[in-house]
């Protein structure tokens, strides 16, 4: 896969089904395109199609096993993780996903969706019984939460007989998906959509503050929340900044995102990146921080527990809702409340000067760390409440809403 592939680079793991000979179609239809394709085929997929049609298809050497000394002194297995912008599995057999959701890493494809720092698109591919198992739709809500996007399947006649959903998309879908998810923002920008033009910056994840070397306070904050509104920004054609604070999730197609660890360090990222059209402050900041950091790891036989001294954070909202030339037109906060939240984050727009508040009940089960999410949008002059929705659906919601605003 050579570096000219400016429309992109695609890892394609092919996995071992039926449908694994669709891979070749996509293969052909991705390099007529102009996208570089290095494969992975799994053990099982080369019961299905062979090495050499991958390989005279994507113009590029295929990969198949992670103990090979030629493969690791070319280009070791976490270099091959990152070696392009995209990850995409198709077919996605129910044992890929059910690696990946576990985070198995026992092949050369699984240790990929492990190691990769990239955005993943699964196409999936099985039995129509596999594919409603419990298990595998447990393992595809895990994937759905930790970002990965997915594409089909399909529904209808199966290679076995069999009828329903579990069918791998056709190629030319796959494709779509494909070029959608590598598109970066200037190419959306350049396509349109409501948010074309315009710059988002958006907070998530928890911030972490150090006590000493190796100890310091964080929060139980996902960052899903955040990464979803972000996503669904990119979606609509925004220019998105997103600064996170410390979360293992992948970063969305076409998002800009800056890793940070400290209040004080998020609150520095954020004004680095104005100006913004939106700002949208979904970051769970520790409002507190250890006033002198320890310089050497503490120890527990030093005369008893240390004595730590807090001093207050900066106000990220406050600060960034605070007139001035770089404002964001629109500057949006979250409330994570456990108890009376209308009133709690009516006070909190009041207090930070920000245009909308959303404020979300914390207490109730799966919301904080959780894949779902119900809020309130809290205005000035009104309070709408939302019903509780998964937070890719909140995130599209909320994007849709800031559109029209900002339009
Ligand atoms: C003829 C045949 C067809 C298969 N088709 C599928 C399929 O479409 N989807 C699937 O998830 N597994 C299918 N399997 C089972 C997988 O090949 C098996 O789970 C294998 O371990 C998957 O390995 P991989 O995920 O590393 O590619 C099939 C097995 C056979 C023998």
């Amino acid at each position: 896969m050579t570096d000219s592939t400016p429309l992109g680079r695609v890892l394609l793991i092919v996995g071992g089904g039926i449908a694994a000979y669709k891979a070749l179609e996509l293969t052909r239809l991705l390099r007529k395109a102009g996208v570089g394709v290095r494969p992975i085929l799994t053990k099982s997929g080369a019961e299905f199609v062979t090495a050499l049609s991958l390989a005279a298809l994507s113009e590029d050497k295929v990969y198949s096993d992670l103990f090979s000394l030629t493969d690791e002194a070319e280009m070791g297995h976490i270099e091959l993780s990152r070696s392009a912008d995209l990850v995409v599995v198709a077919p996605a057999t129910a044992d890929l996903i059910a690696k990946a959701a576990n985070g198995l890493a026992g092949d050369l494809a699984s240790t990929t969706l492990l190691a990769t720092d990239k955005p993943v698109l699964m196409a999936p591919a099985m039995n129509v019984r596999m594919w409603l198992h419990p298990a595998t739709q447990r393992n595809l809500a895990t994937l759905k939460a930790d970002g990965v996007l997915f594409v089909g399947p399909d529904e209808g006649a199966m290679a076995c007989g069999e009828f329903g959903p579990g069918r791998l998309a056709e190629p030319p879908v796959i494709f779509e998906a494909i070029m959608a998810a590598l598109e970066g923002p200037a190419a959306r920008s350049q396509k349109g959509g409501p948010l074309a033009g315009k710059h988002a910056l958006v907070t998530a994840g928890p911030t972490f503050e150090p006590i000493d070397p190796v100890r310091g306070i964080t929060n139980r904050s996902s960052g899903r929340q955040g990464y979803a509104i972000a996503g669904a920004l990119a979606r609509l054609g925004a220019r998105v900044t997103l600064v996170s604070g410390p979360v293992s999730l992948p970063t969305p197609p076409g998002v800009d995102r800056v890793d940070v660890e400290t209040a004080r360090d998020m609150l520095a990222a954020c004004q680095a990146a104005l100006p913004a059209d939106v700002g949208v402050f979904v970051a769970a900041v520790a409002d507190w921080r250890i006033d002198e950091v320890f310089g050497v790891k503490l120890k527990k036989d030093k005369g008893g527990p240390p004595a730590l001294t807090f001093v207050e954070n900066p106000d990220i909202l406050a600060t960034l809702s605070a007139s001035g030339p770089k404002r964001p037109k629109l500057v949006i906060g979250f409330a994570a409340e456990t108890n009376d939240v209308e009133a709690h984050a009516r006070a909190k727009l009041a207090r930070k000067g920000c245009d909308w508040i959303i404020a979300n009940d914390v207490t109730e089960p799966g919301v904080m760390g959780g894949d779902e999410n119900a809020v309130l949008l809290i205005s000035k002059d009104k309070t709408e409440r939302w019903t509780r929705a998964a937070k890719d659906s909140v995130a599209h919601d909320l994007a849709q809403r800031i559109a029209e605003s900002l339009s």
